[in-house]
């Protein structure tokens, strides 16, 4: 049982249509009736939903995300591109950052930077990932790889206060694999520390991400360090996605 404040991110990827909407009602009923603000749920579907998703939200006390934005918002043209300032105009309130699936599609840790510095000045929140392969973690580069993520992600961003970071293995996304708790601790303790140390982070938030499920987040709420969950497939089923919260606290 947990008595933390805790975030529960729905990332929908590439998924979702006009149907998906109702599937909102469920979660719309559960958040509602949260008796102390125990917890904050944020809905990142894609570009195609944003505006709809608005209209259903905006009365509500869930958030708007979007899952990805290109890194200029200065009138350049860009084809089959969106940035953080058009995000902003459409009522997004958090951007998800530096995703891995992101990172293979062309993301660096520079473009990730500058989506960061662009995003800060639209006032959009940030949900920022980072996270190692599996062949990074089998030579034992885990450390490495995140704190480069870190240090090159946020070069030069002065206000860290609205970034909240989800360490997401890559090995994890999308297959039913979990890292155990103590490797995960470690992992997220390694993550805080760097933030306290290197950037003067006092309460950094670290959420975990990959493979989140209402049977395994019984055991991954026992990481009393863990800020919260993103949720890739499960979160489409409004279901799973409130019995995950749910298990998070009782
Ligand atoms: P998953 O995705 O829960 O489907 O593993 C998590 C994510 O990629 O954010």
């Amino acid at each position: 049982m947990t008595n933390k404040f805790m975030y529960f991110i729905a990332n929908w990827k590439m998924f979702g249509d006009l149907k998906s909407l109702n599937s909102l009602t469920k979660v719309i009923n559960f958040s509602k009736k949260q008796k102390k603000k125990r917890f904050k749920l944020i809905y990142c579907p894609p570009f195609t939903l944003l505006n709809l998703f608005f209209n259903r939200l905006k009365k509500t006390n869930i958030d708007l995300g979007a899952q990805n934005c290109h890194h200029d918002f200065n009138g350049t043209a860009h084809t089959g591109f969106v940035n953080s300032k058009m995000l902003k105009n459409i009522g997004a309130k958090y951007v998800i950052l530096g995703h891995s699936e992101n990172r293979v599609a062309g993301d660096t840790d520079l473009t990730i930077n500058m989506k960061i510095k662009s995003s800060i000045k639209n006032k959009l929140k940030i949900i920022f990932c980072i996270g190692e392969t599996n062949f990074q973690k089998k030579k034992k580069l885990t450390h490495k790889t995140i704190s480069k993520q870190i240090r090159k992600g946020l070069k030069g961003v002065k206000n860290l206060n609205n970034i909240l970071f989800a360490y997401e293995p890559v090995w994890a996304i999308g297959t039913g694999a979990v890292p155990v708790n103590k490797e995960l601790k470690k992992n997220i303790n390694y993550i805080k520390g760097v933030l306290r140390k290197n950037f003067n982070l006092k309460t950094p938030k670290v959420l975990y991400g990959g493979s989140v499920n209402p049977v395994n987040v019984k055991n991954l709420k026992e990481i009393n360090i863990i800020d919260g969950f993103l949720v890739g497939g499960a979160s489409q089923n409004p279901n799973k996605f409130i019995d995950i919260v749910k298990k998070t606290f009782n």
